[in-house]
């Protein structure tokens, strides 16, 4: 018998039904259950294992990137255990649980203050650039902008949905980030049946949503805020935005009362996906389920405080973040 080690078991996540319409049927695609939490494990390790096909990485390199929390952890994840070292820029934005979880498997954590343009020279992916340049021996995966990123879920997550869902899938809806995930995903599935339907999640107050004036959200990880080659515009036959209200509300729905304990980004795709297919008969929609709702419990999304309570903890955790 064979065992495999915990890159093995990155992908084959579930799929869960979840009742939140009457006509069609919605499915939960359940990638907290990835080894390191999240969708991120996929993208990071094909990243990493073609930097070290191609030669970009090599034994006792550096591994440096800029997250917003998840790819973050699946660089720190996947590169310890191959023996490198990692370095991880992050935005003030983040949860602690993820910052932690970070620092937990290994790299070392660089908090930048937010910044409302990726370009910025003080913005977490701009101060990735720059210590990768000054590190000898050394590889960004860069997923803001490779687009290796959307080839990994074309060559992962796209064939396990279309498996899973014995090709009878008809909509695919992922929060939008980077891209990646819509795009690998949406390209393959468009591929095996060009009617299905691909929706891409944004913040109704990301860059492209205001037509570049952009405003702060509280959803991690999705959220299109720059123009990037990871995208594949020709995929995508929508792009739904969702309130970080909505988005919210959601949450406390699917874990009061479905046993779905989710992120943010889950609740704006569940959102989306109850919304859009309210009035539509016989669909089978997947929903992408990004990462764990307990990388945020210490924001306070799923249970009722009073504003006193959360305003105590938000300082406590803005003073833990400066540390
Ligand atoms: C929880 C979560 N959902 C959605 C996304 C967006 O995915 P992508 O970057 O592939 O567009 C991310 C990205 O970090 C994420 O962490």
């Amino acid at each position: 018998m064979e065992f495999k080690g915990i890159l093995g078991n990155i992908g084959n996540t579930p799929l869960a039904k979840v009742d939140l319409v009457q006509n069609s049927t919605i499915l939960a695609k359940l990638e907290y259950l990835n080894p390191g939490g999240s969708v991120k494990d996929r993208s990071a390790l094909f990243m990493i294992e073609e930097a070290e096909r191609k030669g970009f990485l090599q034994p006792g390199g550096t591994i440096i990137d800029a997250s917003s929390g998840n790819h973050g952890i699946a660089v720190a994840m996947i590169g310890r255990i191959k023996g490198y070292k990692t370095i991880i820029t992050v935005s003030k934005k983040i949860s602690l649980e993820k910052l932690k979880t970070i620092q937990a498997y290994g790299a070392e954590v660089v908090v930048c203050d937010p910044t409302d343009f990726i370009e910025d020279p003080k913005s977490y992916h701009s101060v990735a650039v720059e210590i990768q340049k000054n590190t000898p021996n050394s590889f960004m995966p860069n997923q803001y902008f490779n687009v290796w990123n959307a080839e990994a879920h074309y060559r992962s997550l796209g064939p396990e949905i279309w498996r899973q869902t014995e090709g009878k899938i008809t909509h695919f809806f992922a929060g939008a980030g980077t891209c990646g995930t819509i795009s690998g995903t949406g390209k393959f599935l468009k591929e095996q049946n060009p009617n299905i339907k691909v929706i891409a999640i944004d913040s109704n107050t990301s860059f492209r949503a205001t037509n570049g004036n952009p405003k702060p959200y509280q959803v991690e990880g999705m959220g299109m805020d720059f123009e990037t080659p990871v995208l594949i515009k020709e995929v995508l036959d929508d792009i739904i935005e969702v309130t970080d209200q909505d988005a919210i509300a959601m949450l406390k729905k699917l874990a009061n009362q479905k046993g779905l304990l989710v992120g943010p980004s889950s609740g704006a795709v569940l959102h989306a996906a109850q919304t859009y297919l309210k009035n539509i008969k016989g669909a089978l929609a997947v929903g992408i389920c990004g990462d764990s709702g307990r990388a945020y419990l210490s924001k306070n999304f799923y249970t009722e405080i009073s504003d006193n309570q959360a305003q105590i903890i938000k300082k406590e955790e803005t003073a833990k973040l400066n540390i």
